[in-house]
């Protein structure tokens, strides 16, 4: 694999192979790379001919500066992953090479980043947006690979690249959830989870798999959020931050009684550790 930490030399290599008419993948990441990230660099391999992998803890997205200090970084450990996953070229920037000077851009989105994340993470989806434009248009993708755990995430990208990126011909690949055995859905912050709190935690996706069977049974939807909230109250460690059953396309919460075409999404505190969630109904 190869590596490279600074933007030019990485245009240059791009531009070679883009030249010997090499399709590109390109999978996001924040590093503390797992099954989830590894099941993205498959899908890129699958479809191109070369994966670019970029590991980048984009300061601009943390609203909280917390949160921000105790985000797992372990770029050797990265490396291996990849390695073991046959990914191409890892794009591995200081935040210096990122952003020389304050990005001052702001992103209008509408709704589709004003509800949920955008609402409890001010500053969150801006920040998201600053970062893959720039690696957007440092790397050029023919694809890019978002897994779906991030659901609205992917939804805010799509917006910014139709608002702001109209040259932008690279397509938008989302990818399905992966997740442990027990259902825990993976995520880098589940490093920062205790035994007990890994235990906690199961309760989310167990939570979630109950709700879509009960909508799958004709529950409403304020059947679904009673039974949700409620649920997650019985374990002490938890704290719902919120849960909202919402249209997959829009993001908005949907005001049809019995919920189609929706997914419900969900956030939770694991005493510190904030985690998200989602299932389609
Ligand atoms: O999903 C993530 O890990 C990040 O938000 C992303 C897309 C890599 C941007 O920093």
């Amino acid at each position: 694999m190869e590596i490279f930490y600074e933007i030019k030399p990485l245009k240059k290599r791009l531009e070679t192979l883009r030249k010997q008419g090499k399709k590109i993948g390109f999978v996001a990441t924040m590093g503390a790379l797992h099954d989830g990230h590894a099941s993205l660099v498959e899908a890129s391999n699958r479809d191109n001919d070369i994966t670019v992998v970029s590991v980048f803890v984009n300061p601009t997205q943390f609203n909280n500066p917390d949160d921000l200090a105790k985000y797992p970084r372990d770029l050797q450990s990265d490396v291996k992953v990849l390695e073991e996953n046959e990914a191409d070229i890892l794009f591995a920037p200081s935040v210096p090479e990122m952003y020389p000077t304050e990005d001052t851009r702001q992103f209008e989105l509408g709704s589709v980043a004003e509800v949920m994340e955008g609402k409890y993470r001010p500053g969150h989806f801006n920040g998201v947006c600053q970062v893959v434009s720039k690696l957007f248009s440092i790397i050029e993708p023919d694809n890019a690979y978002f897994g779906q755990k991030d659901y609205q995430q992917i939804a805010v990208i799509r917006e910014m690249v139709r608002r702001y990126m109209p040259d932008f011909k690279g397509k938008i690949v989302s990818c399905p959830i992966k997740r442990e055995a027990d259902g825990l859905a993976l995520s880098s912050r589940n490093l920062l989870l205790s035994p007990e709190q890994r235990t906690s935690a199961l309760l989310i996706s167990r939570t979630l798999f109950k709700a879509k069977e009960m909508s799958d049974g004709g529950a409403t939807q304020s059947e679904l959020t009673n039974f949700i909230k409620k649920s997650i109250a019985t374990d002490a460690n938890l704290c719902l931050e919120y849960v909202e059953i919402a249209d997959r396309d829009t993001l908005q919460p949907i005001t049809a009684d019995r919920p189609v075409n929706a997914v419900i999404c969900i956030t939770v505190y694991d005493g510190k550790v904030r985690l998200i969630d989602n299932i389609l109904l």
